[in-house]
């Protein structure tokens, strides 16, 4: 219920025009996102390879509705990657980009836009030495970015795919998906998704989540855990070691700011371990979906800006 109306108000722009004044060093949403500036992302991006971990950094922005602000995303990458390799931070940091906010969204030619704006940002991060990861949207969007996905992949192999255990159809994606060199981010799904396209109760969801883990350890790809629940992190330990996998043939992912001390845990046993990072001023609707998966942190955030209101 929680979830569902916050999961609509990450959508709702009255909402963000109230929210998105307070600065971004606030209570939680510090917690969850770098800051607003490159330099934040860099700086802290430093913090976290100086730890043992990895990281993937997303620039905040999804529904591009003008190719002005797809382009601006697009530069907001490029310099960002530039910055990453000044600082020497590049075999620790890879970046994850949203299509929409490249302009997929953009009527007429916008998953051409998104495309072309994608492969700029494939090929500055293939030169640096890095790599770059397409999130995952709503369901609407599954069919294009996977072609994107195909497309990016014919010039830059290491283009990692996001998939959604929610969804239905996602462990046959896995199975399409699971063939050598592929790189592959396994999450549960956050956006609210109808129940003909997606499972609706936790039970489902994780099973979904364990069927698509099965195909993707038994495959030739890269499998990257994405997930925070303790239970699924245990289950992937122990299909790593059916399958013979040497630690850092697959890696775990987890949101910065969420349960840092098992990130921390994780890497000191020798796994790969790699920090979902954000920054950018445009954080309202991601840090509403954190919100989403955790309610109790609702009045941790509304008691944040009240306090330093
Ligand atoms: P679940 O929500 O069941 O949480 C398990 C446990 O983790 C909780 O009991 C709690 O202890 C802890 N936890 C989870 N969320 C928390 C929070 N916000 N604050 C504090 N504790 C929390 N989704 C998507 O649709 N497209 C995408 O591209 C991505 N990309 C992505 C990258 C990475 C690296 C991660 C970790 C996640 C994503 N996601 C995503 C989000 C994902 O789909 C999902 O919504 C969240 O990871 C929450 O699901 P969990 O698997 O953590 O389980």
């Amino acid at each position: 219920m929680i979830r569902r109306a916050l999961l609509s108000l990450s959508g709702s722009e009255r909402a963000k025009a109230m929210v998105s004044g307070f600065p971004v060093s606030r209570g939680v949403v510090a917690r969850y996102v770098a800051g607003e500036q490159t330099e934040d992302a860099v700086r802290v991006s430093g913090e976290i390879a100086a730890a043992g971990l990895h990281v993937t950094i997303d620039f905040l922005g999804e529904d591009t509705v003008e190719p002005a602000q797809a382009d601006a995303t697009r530069d907001a990458y490029l310099t960002l990657l530039r910055r990453l390799s000044d600082a020497g931070l590049t075999s620790d940091a890879e970046v994850s980009v949203k299509l929409s906010a490249m302009g997929q969204a953009l009527p007429g030619d916008g998953d051409k836009i998104a495309l072309e704006n994608a492969r700029q940002v494939c090929a500055a991060a293939h030169e640096l030495g890095t790599t770059v990861t397409l999130d995952a949207e709503d369901h609407t969007t599954t069919d294009g970015t996977l072609e994107a996905l195909v497309e990016l992949r014919r010039d830059f192999s290491a283009t990692g795919a996001v998939v959604q255990a929610y969804l239905h159809r996602t462990e046959g994606d896995c199975r399409d998906l699971a063939g050598e060199g592929s790189r592959v981010r396994l999450c549960k799904g956050a956006y609210d998704e109808p129940e003909s396209v997606a499972f609706r109760s936790r039970a489902e969801v994780d099973s979904s989540y364990v069927r698509c883990l099965k195909v993707l350890m038994a495959g030739q790809g890269y499998p990257m855990v994405a997930t925070h629940d303790p239970r699924l992190v245990e289950i992937a330990g122990a299909l790593a070691i059916r399958h013979d996998r040497a630690k850092g043939s697959y890696e775990y992912q987890m949101l910065y700011g969420v349960r840092p001390s098992e990130q921390r845990r994780l890497a000191a046993t020798g796994e790969l371990v790699r920090v979902y990072l954000p920054y950018g001023d445009q954080w309202y609707g991601y840090l509403v979906r954190r919100m989403a998966e955790r309610p109790q942190n609702l009045g941790l955030f509304l008691r944040s800006l009240v306090s330093a209101g």
